[in-house]
């Protein structure tokens, strides 16, 4: 058996070559795990420490000791001075890696209620319609006394309306409508005043937006939705006008062979009046229980702008007639999709909008 203590001076001395010669942290820690570890070169060493003399053992055993702390405190030593210099080396690296792969984005994606109006809007731009915006904070006037709606008058049932309080009323415990008439708009048919207004012949516009109205929320109500009304101005526009467009953007949006159908309605604002229907889009026509068994849903009001309405936008209805139409975006994105709530659209739940990321 060689010298214990030489051994011991050995380790050290060639501890010591290794240590310097290692010139990466990982390299320092392997030599660490060689030299002190559980099975290391100096743990080999203090196994002899046993066998030899007694009276040797103080002495060796303080060796030892001294070794593995010299050992110890140059490696601490050896990774504090390459902590710098490694840090330094790896900014380097990864500030010039061009090969690295970016980090993906995530980018968000339209609501499919939005993605359905723009499709919209690209199939009216295509018969030549141009987006004519209004106001959702409207007064009485517009939304219904310039629409052939007077104050009063039974027709305003159909729209139940949010009023704005007037200024200290809901303070006083009467709350009452604002006296200057402001209201939430309940449809977006006072954009057709607002466009008379503002706009030369020939007028062809849409005009998408929110509207409100005081509903009982359920799964085919919401207080707050989307309409897009649709507006021709024109000497010479007629009733076969109306009904080709409608049945033209019918078929744009599902389809050349679908079928529809014109039923009288009633509007104050358009006369004659009429609902449009297609045929189920669920069951083709059969009936089942998304269309009420009738095989038909009805997508859109519509009329021949009123002449009391032609009056109200500033021209004369003997020598100007047009046509009126109000989509609901919502509902025909739940027939699109076949969505059975309404409420969905604006539960900002992400595990049902991100179904929809189609629409960018
Ligand atoms: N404004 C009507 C509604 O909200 C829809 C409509 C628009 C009807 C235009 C006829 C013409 O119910």
């Amino acid at each position: 058996m060689t010298d214990l203590s030489s051994d011991l001076e050995a380790l050290r001395a060639s501890a010591r070559d290794r240590l310097a010669a290692a010139t990466t942290t990982d390299a320092v820690e392997a030599l660490r795990h060689d030299l002190l570890g559980r099975s290391g070169e100096l743990t080999a060493l203090l196994r002899r420490l046993g066998s030899v003399a007694a009276d040797e053992r103080p002495s060796l055993g303080r060796l030892a000791n001294d070794v593995r702390h010299e050992i110890e405190s140059a490696i601490t030593a050896r990774l504090e001075s390459m902590r710098d210099v490694d840090l330094d080396r790896r900014l380097v690296d990864e500030a010039l890696d061009m090969s690295a792969p970016g980090r993906p984005v995530r980018i968000g994606h339209l609501h499919p209620v939005m993605t359905l109006m723009r499709d919209l809007r690209e199939i009216f731009h295509a018969f030549g319609f141009e987006v004519f915006e209004g106001p959702e904070i409207e007064t009485d006037e517009y939304n219904f006394e310039l629409l052939n709606i007077p104050p009063d008058h039974p027709a305003r049932d159909l729209w139940d309306t949010l009023y704005v309080a007037e200024p200290g009323s809901v303070e006083a415990g009467q709350p009452r409508p604002a006296a200057d008439g402001t209201i939430l708009r309940t449809h977006t048919s006072p954009v057709q005043v607002r466009a008379m207004r503002a706009l030369d012949l020939p007028i062809r516009v849409i005009t998408p937006g929110r509207c409100f109205r005081y509903e009982a929320v359920d799964a085919s109500h919401g207080f707050e939705f989307q309409q897009i009304e649709g507006l021709v101005i024109d000497r010479d526009t007629s009733l076969a006008d109306l009904k080709g467009m409608l049945e033209e953007i019918a078929r744009a949006l599902y389809g050349r062979d679908t079928k529809t159908r014109f039923r009288p309605g009633y509007y104050p604002f358009t006369e004659p009046s009429v609902a449009f229907d297609v045929a189920c889009l669920v069951c083709g026509g059969a009936g089942c229980a998304a269309c009420g068994r009738t095989g038909w849903m009805t997508i859109l009001g519509a009329g021949m702008v009123h002449p009391e309405v032609i009056r109200s936008g500033g021209f004369d209805p003997d020598e100007v007639q047009g046509y009126a139409f109000g989509l609901g975006p919502d509902r025909m994105t739940m027939l699109r999709h076949g969505i059975g709530d309404i409420r969905l659209f604006f539960s900002a739940d992400l595990r049902f909008v991100s179904q929809f990321a189609e629409g960018r």
